[in-house]
């Protein structure tokens, strides 16, 4: 039987991306969005993620008509993958990002975990480290960035992405649950590498990424290797490609951009300073797509 995932905001710029890797690997995927994605083989319910009775039917409705056919009446899903969001500050105002990150959030793991769902996957952010939209320059507590760390934005987004993981928490605590929530770096598309160029050139552009980014398909890898590992309850991953985006060594970016920061231990070489290390580690994450392929 192939494992049915249910996966928000599949529309958008990473869910396109990931969905068609999760399909490789034999998943059978159901996207909900406001918004269709077309790739074969996926299901398209329109759904706003701020409405609770709309997420709840999603989760328990027929999704094609060859469902009818069965007689066996609708089908639980194994997973959920939650992506749908609005995705940084300065698209909406800020209330309104807060309002359908948080709520929406809210909506998809309550309705999934009282369905007894034991797998939920959300999207959180690398903008919870505070740095990414900060109102001018702004220390870390220290670098590189690692999953331990005590996350602190000053923004509706950021912020909305922190509540999110305290969200997962609760319900993966009430429930036992496994919650992982990914705090994604900029996601990157294979027509994007012709931008690292620039990246190299002008390492002072990625600041505010922390030089960091991850493949849109290396993200799928990530997705996968989290719906198939069970029982962590509720766990955050960096989700980012293993090295820096310039010619500079981690440490020379530390010591040139922030040199009032601690380092909390040495980089090796161009090691992330968005670490990866806990993906690699706990799930056996090994990236495809690094950007020295393509540049
Ligand atoms: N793109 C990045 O660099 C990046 C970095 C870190 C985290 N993230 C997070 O990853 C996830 C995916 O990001 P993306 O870049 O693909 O964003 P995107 O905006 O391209 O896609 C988000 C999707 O969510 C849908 N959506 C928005 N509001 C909705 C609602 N109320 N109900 C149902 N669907 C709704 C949109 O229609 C869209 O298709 C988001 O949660 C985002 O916050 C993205």
């Amino acid at each position: 039987m192939k494992k049915r995932i249910l996966f928000t905001g599949g529309s958008g710029k990473a869910g396109r991306h990931v969905i068609p890797w999760l399909l490789a690997k034999g998943y059978e995927v159901h996207n909900i969005d406001l918004v269709p994605l077309d790739v074969p083989g996926v299901t398209n319910l329109t759904v706003d993620i701020t409405d609770l009775g709309e997420v709840f039917n999603a989760l328990t409705m027929h999704r094609d008509f060859p469902d009818l056919e069965s007689g066996r009446g609708v089908q639980p899903f194994d997973a959920v993958v939650h992506f749908a969001a609005v995705p940084r500050i300065l698209i909406r105002p800020d209330n309104e990002t807060y309002r359908v990150n948080v709520m929406g959030t809210y909506n998809v793991i309550e309705a999934s975990v009282k369905l007894g769902i034991r797998k939920v996957i959300i999207a959180s952010s690398e903008t919870t480290y505070g740095i990414c939209f900060a109102e001018g320059e702004r220390d870390p507590h220290y670098l590189p960035f690692d999953e331990d760390y005590d996350v602190n934005p000053m923004d509706s987004y950021g912020l909305s992405k922190v509540i999110n993981e305290k969200t997962a928490r609760a319900f993966s605590e009430r429930t036992g649950a496994d919650v992982y929530a990914l705090r994604i770096g900029n996601v990157i598309e294979p027509n994007e590498y012709s931008r690292f160029p620039g990246f190299v050139a002008h390492p002072e552009t990625r600041l505010r990424n922390a030089w960091c980014y991850i493949d849109a398909r290396d993200l799928g890898q990530i997705v996968h290797l989290c719906i198939e590992k069970d029982g962590l309850g509720y766990q955050v991953f960096n989700a980012t490609n293993d090295t820096v985006t310039t010619d500079l060594s981690t440490a020379e970016l530390a010591r040139r951009f922030f040199p009032n920061v601690p380092l909390k231990w040495q980089p090796q070489g161009d090691e992330a300073m968005i670490s990866n290390r806990k993906i690699r580690e706990v799930l056996g994450f090994k990236e495809e797509h690094n950007w020295r392929k393509y540049v």
